[in-house]
């Protein structure tokens, strides 16, 4: 059975590399569902039509949640003013008028099971939508590959959580416990092995979108590059590259079965992740092999 991917996102300008590279690795992509994170969701909408308009692609694009289930979204500040490094391109694109949460429900509903698969690289509130309305369905996914989640560094929102379950805990929380080891986790840790400078963007040959993607990148890189928590990194940590890269090569990862749990409790470890022991509930990715990594994105971003 031919897989089916959605890539539930907060474009976001790592978000909008990796969405690129899928694109350009011609993954299944099926969909993208836009959710509030890197900006608001008016903007996330905005610029992943712009995504695909800068990677000639034409896939529909579904509107999902403008803040967490519950509480308050935390929107980032390293994305610049839209979200994209103030990067846009004119698009006769739309999204669709169908959301993101019933969107959900149709495809896994009319699926026979294992056969839908989620990348999810913002908030994971569109999922916990879909549990909350129809919990059985999330079931019938195939893998569910997040990024988020910390373990055994500093979180980027605070010394304990990172961004996109800092949001929504609720959502992943829900998660772990449904949809019994269908959940990958790609945490912050080792994202933060892989950081992308004007290096990367100069060796790709296409001109217009080397450029589109040096321009989205630039505001993310400088705000890196000056970080104060970890000394300053030489590039943009490209976190959602690595959840949508385990698609297109595995082999570059290492993974571990284990049994996560996250803290929903409003206290000052809210949105911490921990490994915990007993029965694994997912599956964690435990490195990556960065230079790999760094080739297949410009030998995938050079394709015709
Ligand atoms: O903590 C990193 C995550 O938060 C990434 O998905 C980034 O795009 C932001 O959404
Ligand atoms: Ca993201």
């Amino acid at each position: 059975m031919i897989e089916k991917i959605i890539i539930d996102t907060d474009p976001g300008v790592d978000d909008a590399l990796a969405i690129a590279f899928g694109i350009k690795a011609r993954l299944p992509i099926e969909s993208l569902c836009t959710v509030y994170g890197n900006s608001t969701l008016e903007n996330c909408s905005s610029n992943a039509l712009t995504i695909l308009e800068l990677v000639k692609c034409d896939i529909p694009v579904f509107r999902g949640a403008d803040k967490p289930i519950r509480g308050l979204s935390r929107l980032a500040e390293s994305h610049g003013d839209n979200g994209l490094g103030g990067f846009s391109i004119d698009t006769a694109k739309k999204t669709s008028e169908v959301l993101a949460v019933d969107y959900y429900q149709d495809i896994l509903s009319r699926s026979p099971g294992d056969e839908v698969s989620v990348i999810a690289i913002g908030p994971t509130t569109n999922l916990g939508l879909l549990v909350e309305k129809s919990p059985e369905l999330i079931k019938k996914a195939k893998k569910i590959v997040i990024m988020g989640g910390v373990f055994g560094e500093k979180g980027n929102v605070t010394p304990y959580a990172e961004f996109n379950v800092f949001n929504d805990p609720y959502s992943l929380d829900s998660l772990l416990k449904l949809s019994k080891n269908k959940v990958t986790i790609v945490p912050a840790n080792v994202c933060r092995k892989v950081t992308f400078n004007n290096e990367v963007f100069n060796q790709i040959t296409n001109p217009d979108l080397a450029s589109g993607l040096a321009k989205i990148s630039q505001i993310y890189i400088d705000y890196y590059t000056k970080d104060k928590d970890f000394g300053g990194f030489d590039g943009g940590v490209m976190y959602d590259l690595l959840a949508v890269a385990l698609e297109v090569d595995s082999s570059i990862f290492e993974t571990q079965k284990l049994r996560v749990r996250v803290e929903t409790e409003k206290s000052d470890t809210f949105g911490l992740t921990e490994i915990i022991p007993g029965e694994p509930n997912c599956e964690v990715i435990t490195n990556v092999d960065v230079e790999k990594l760094k080739k297949l994105y410009i030998s995938v971003m050079n394709r015709k």
